[in-house]
């Protein structure tokens, strides 16, 4: 095998390379950002939570930290941030909110089954779970493809791969819509020279619902469902970041995959409520 020559970038190398990441203030997108930092990147941060977005990394990796302050579904705002930032070569379009409990859950059996959810939640969780999604891709397309070139990476969830007790229906329905937007567009966008994927998370402590998942009754609840036998961390997700991100993944589209410590592999008994 030839050796590598001095300078010559590495399969994972993102010097140089422009990424825009949404819902970066906290949790999974906190995460992934910072991952593509410490690959060299240059990173936009989209959050719509100023202080918290403030707070990260500050200090760290000066010159390649970006804060743009917006609400991923106010469209002309997230444009506007991502024109100032020049030319982009990837999309982490992360950012999204929890629809409550799941059925499954004991605070769900109040909450979560079909008949309590209410239109007001499913329209709140599409908006900014899909539509956001959706228009935050919209937002880098034209750019990436006069370059005939880009990566977009969709956060979306094992309860958008599979039914899921454990969340509110709106919020598995907008995830599994989330992933045949990521397969559809991967279809349209491959000969552009576009890469279209998904992370699926599994159970991953972060501040989503009110950082329930930091509970210990509700880690009582999954672990025993997680083959690997813990909760996730956010830094569990930053390898896949970084692999989607590099060249490493140049045929590599469409696809959609779990970062959960084997929780979609698991067998389930049905759940009472
Ligand atoms: N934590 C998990 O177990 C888990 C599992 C599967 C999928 N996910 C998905 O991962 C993504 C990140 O979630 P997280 O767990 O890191 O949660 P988090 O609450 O820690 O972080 C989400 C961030 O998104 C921001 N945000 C929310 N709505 C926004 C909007 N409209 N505009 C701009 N910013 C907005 C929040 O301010 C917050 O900083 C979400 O799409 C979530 O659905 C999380």
């Amino acid at each position: 095998m030839p050796a590598r020559e001095p300078n010559q970038p590495t399969l994972f190398d993102l010097e140089g390379r422009r990424f825009v990441v949404t819902g970066a203030a906290s949790g999974i997108g906190r995460a992934m950002a910072g991952a593509l930092l410490g690959q060299g990147a240059q990173v936009l941060l989209v959050d719509r939570d100023a202080q918290a977005l403030q707070a990260v990394l500050a200090g760290a990796h000066a010159g390649r930290v970006h804060i743009g302050v917006c609400d991923i579904n106010h469209t002309a705002a997230f444009q506007q941030l991502v024109d100032g930032f020049g030319a982009v070569d990837g999309l982490f379009a992360n950012a999204g909110i929890s629809g409550g409990p799941g059925f499954g859950t004991e605070a769900g059996r109040e909450l979560g089954t079909l008949s309590q959810q209410s239109m007001a939640q499913w329209h709140q969780i599409m908006e900014v779970n899909l539509c956001g999604t959706a228009t935050c891709m919209q937002a880098v397309l034209p750019a990436m493809k006069r370059r005939r070139h880009g990566r977009i990476v969709v956060t979306a969830s094992v309860a958008g791969v599979q039914a899921e007790p454990f969340v509110s229906y709106a919020y598995a329905l907008a995830k599994a819509a989330v992933v045949r937007l990521v397969q559809q567009s991967a279809l349209e966008l491959g000969p552009h020279g576009i890469t279209v994927n998904a992370i699926a998370p599994g159970f991953i402590k972060t501040g989503i619902a009110n950082g329930r998942l930091h509970d210990t009754d509700v880690a009582g609840l999954l672990v025993p469902r997680i083959p690997v036998g813990r909760l996730g961390e956010a830094d569990d997700l930053a390898g896949l970041a970084v692999l989607f991100a590099s060249r490493a993944s140049a045929y590599i589209t469409g696809a959609v995959i779990p970062v959960d410590g084997g929780y979609l592999l698991n067998q389930k008994e049905p759940i009472a409520c």
